[in-house]
C-alpha cells in the first residue's frame, strides 16, 4: 500500500461525510424495520429514508475505497511494527470491512429478500461500537498524547 504525507481533500470529505451520514442511518434504522413488516404483511412501504442513507453510504464508500487503493494513506503514527501501530491499521481494515458489510446486509434484507435483518443490525452495532473506539482513540492522541493526529482527518496534504 502506498504511503502519503497526508490525506487529501477528498479523503478528508469522504470520511466525515461517511461518518455523519453512518450516524444517521443507525438513527433511523427503526424505520426500516418498521417498513419491512408493512411489506411483510402485503402493503406497500413508500419512500425509506435509511434505505435512501444505505445506499449513498455503499455508494461512497466504493469511491473511498476505489481512492484509498489509488492514493494511498499516510502510515499511522509511531514505530512501524509497533502495537499501537498494528492496531490502528488493523482496526481501519475493519472499519472499512464493516462500511461495505453492514449496507450489503441492507440490500440483501431489502431487496433480495434474504432473512438477514437481524445480522444486519447486530454488524451495524459493532460497527458504531468500533466507530466510537475509533473515535475515542483519536481523541486520546489529539489531547493526550498532543500528537495532532486529528490535524491529519483535517487539512488536507
Ligand atoms: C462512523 C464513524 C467513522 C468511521 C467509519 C471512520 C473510519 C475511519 C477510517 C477507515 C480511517 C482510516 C483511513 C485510512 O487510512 O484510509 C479513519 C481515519 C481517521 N479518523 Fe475516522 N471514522 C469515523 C469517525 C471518526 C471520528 C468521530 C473521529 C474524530 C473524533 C475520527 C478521526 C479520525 C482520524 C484523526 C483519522 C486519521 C488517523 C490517522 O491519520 O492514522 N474518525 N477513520
Ligand atoms: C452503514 C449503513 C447502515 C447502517 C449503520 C444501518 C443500521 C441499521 C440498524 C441499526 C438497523 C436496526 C434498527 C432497529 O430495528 O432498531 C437497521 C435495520 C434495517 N436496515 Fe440498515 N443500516 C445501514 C444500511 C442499510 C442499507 C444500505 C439498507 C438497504 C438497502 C438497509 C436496510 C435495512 C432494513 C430493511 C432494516 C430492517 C431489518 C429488519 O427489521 O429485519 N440498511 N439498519
Amino acid at each position: 500500500m502506498k504511503t502519503t504525507t497526508g490525506y487529501s481533500g477528498i479523503q478528508i470529505a469522504l470520511h466525515w461525510l461517511i461518518a455523519v451520514l453512518i450516524a444517521v442511518a443507525w438513527f433511523t434504522g427503526e424505520g426500516a424495520g418498521d417498513a419491512m413488516e408493512i411489506v411483510e404483511e402485503g402493503g406497500v412501504a413508500g419512500f425509506v429514508p435509511h434505505v435512501a442513507i444505505g445506499l449513498a453510504i455503499l455508494a461512497l464508500v466504493v469511491v473511498r475505497v476505489l481512492v484509498r487503493l489509488g492514493r494511498g494513506a499516510p502510515a499511522a503514527p509511531g514505530q512501524p511494527g509497533s502495537m499501537s501501530v498494528v492496531a490502528a491499521d488493523w482496526g481501519h481494515r475493519l472499519l472499512y470491512l464493516l462500511m461495505i458489510a453492514v449496507p450489503l446486509g441492507g440490500v440483501s434484507t431489502w431487496f433480495l429478500g434474504l432473512d438477514v435483518g437481524e445480522l444486519h443490525e447486530l454488524a451495524a452495532n459493532i460497527l458504531m461500537i468500533v466507530a466510537l473506539g475509533h473515535a475515542a482513540m483519536a481523541i486520546f492522541h489529539q489531547y493526550v498524547l498532543k500528537d495532532g493526529l486529528l490535524r491529519r482527518m483535517m487539512r488536507a496534504e
